[in-house]
């Protein structure tokens, strides 16, 4: 069997922004996507973290099949998805489920339990004997009562909710589920509970997960690695432990000092600053280097690759490999001088008052 469930190799998807409704002038792409590759082994959770507008729900609607790609490729099983035939996209499409992060939302309020959780099977031709003993099987998973068939969302709570919707997507018995922000609208107090389910899932059925988050503090417990990413670049992938503890990039390294309790010590002291910049006007460079303590002169001109350090871990920063043994982590940074590309755009939406 192949070691990879799917794979996405250089993967780009840009959203034209047009002035008008109708025949507008185009004023730029949002680089959503911008060349990202990455595989997700069988039972593994692999994490996608980032602040929101970096692109990891378009991610996520790519390898659902819900977008096409401006370029790059996906894989399943080792085969790539371009030129598949009917049957493949369509097993490939029992194969990787998502349950989304508005628990309300995402539930059809007209339609009883056993229906929602059913339907994917019908979709896909199921008998309704079939049908009946999956939707039993799926609810026993999450842990509601068999009786919860008949029912209505409006009658659970969000934690249920999620479980329903966690039920839905197993119901095809996917090899993948694409979770994005699972637990994001949901109480702190029964957050746990849902991860925790999904991992006991996990370890019964193998499932692989591509879990979605702009907290890290949610998947350093549940993930075997996490990616990072920024205005539509991975700029970090690696174990999660490892990112959590020892983090390589100044992004990461200021999105786990956010996650860090308060009254312990982050692994590297950077505080975050300013806001992402628009996706429509990228900074040149690396696009973080406008809110980067550290960015040197190269880091506005040349756009650094995610590469692979001797470690193993991969990071896209110009701090490696020369720079990075002058930082001191466990001192605070210099403050960065917020640049044009971020107080240009607020001066010209800023009231004139
Ligand atoms: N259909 C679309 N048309 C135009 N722009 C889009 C479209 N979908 C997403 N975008 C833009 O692409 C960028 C990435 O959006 P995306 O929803 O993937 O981010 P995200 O990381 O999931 O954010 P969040 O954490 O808020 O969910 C954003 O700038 C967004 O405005
Ligand atoms: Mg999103």
């Amino acid at each position: 069997m192949n070691s990879t469930i799917v794979e996405v190799r250089n993967l780009v998807k840009y959203f034209p922004v047009r002035t008008g409704v109708i025949m507008g002038r185009t004023l730029g792409n949002v680089k959503a996507v911008d060349d990202i590759s990455f595989a997700v082994s069988p039972g593994e959770t692999f994490a996608l973290v980032g602040e929101s507008g970096c692109g990891k729900t378009t991610v996520a609607n790519l390898i659902l099949k819900l977008l096409d790609p401006t370029s790059g490729e996906i894989f399943f099983q080792g085969k790539s998805l371009k030129g598949a035939s009917g049957a493949e996209i369509r097993e490939y499409r029992k194969s990787v489920q998502a349950v989304l992060q508005d628990p309300y939302g995402a539930l059809n309020p007209r339609m009883r339990v056993g229906h929602i959780i059913g339907e994917p099977l019908e979709v896909h031709g199921y008998s309704k004997s079939e049908r009946n003993r999956r939707v039993q099987d799926a609810l026993r998973a999450v842990g509601l009562p068999e009786t919860s068939e008949s029912q209505f969302p409006h009658e659970f709570s969000g934690g249920q909710r999620q479980r329903i919707g966690v039920a839905r997507a197993l119901t095809l018995e996917p090899t993948l589920i694409i979770l994005d922000e699972p637990v994001s609208n949901l109480d702190v107090s029964i957050r746990s509970q849902v991860l925790n389910l999904l991992k006991d899932i996990q370890d019964e059925r193998g499932i692989s997960y591509i879990l979605i988050t702009h907290d890290l503090a949610t998947v350093e417990h549940m993930s075997h690695r996490i990616a990072v990413m920024y205005l539509g670049k991975l700029v970090e992938l690696a174990g999660a432990e490892e990112v959590c503890d020892d983090p390589a990039h100044p992004y990461t390294a200021s999105l786990v000092a956010a996650a860090t309790p308060l009254g312990r010590t982050p692994p590297w002291q950077i505080p975050i600053v300013g806001e992402v910049p628009s996706a429509l006007q990228t900074p040149s460079g690396c696009a973080f280097h406008p809110r980067c303590a550290y960015a040197m002169p190269i880091c506005s001109q040349v756009i650094p690759p995610l590469t692979q350090l001797p470690n193993g871990r991969r990071v896209a920063c110009h701090l490696y490999p020369d720079h990075i043994d002058s930082i001191d982590k466990s001192a605070p940074p210099p403050a960065p001088e917020i640049e044009d590309a971020i107080t240009q755009e607020d001066t010209s939406k800023a009231d004139p008052l």
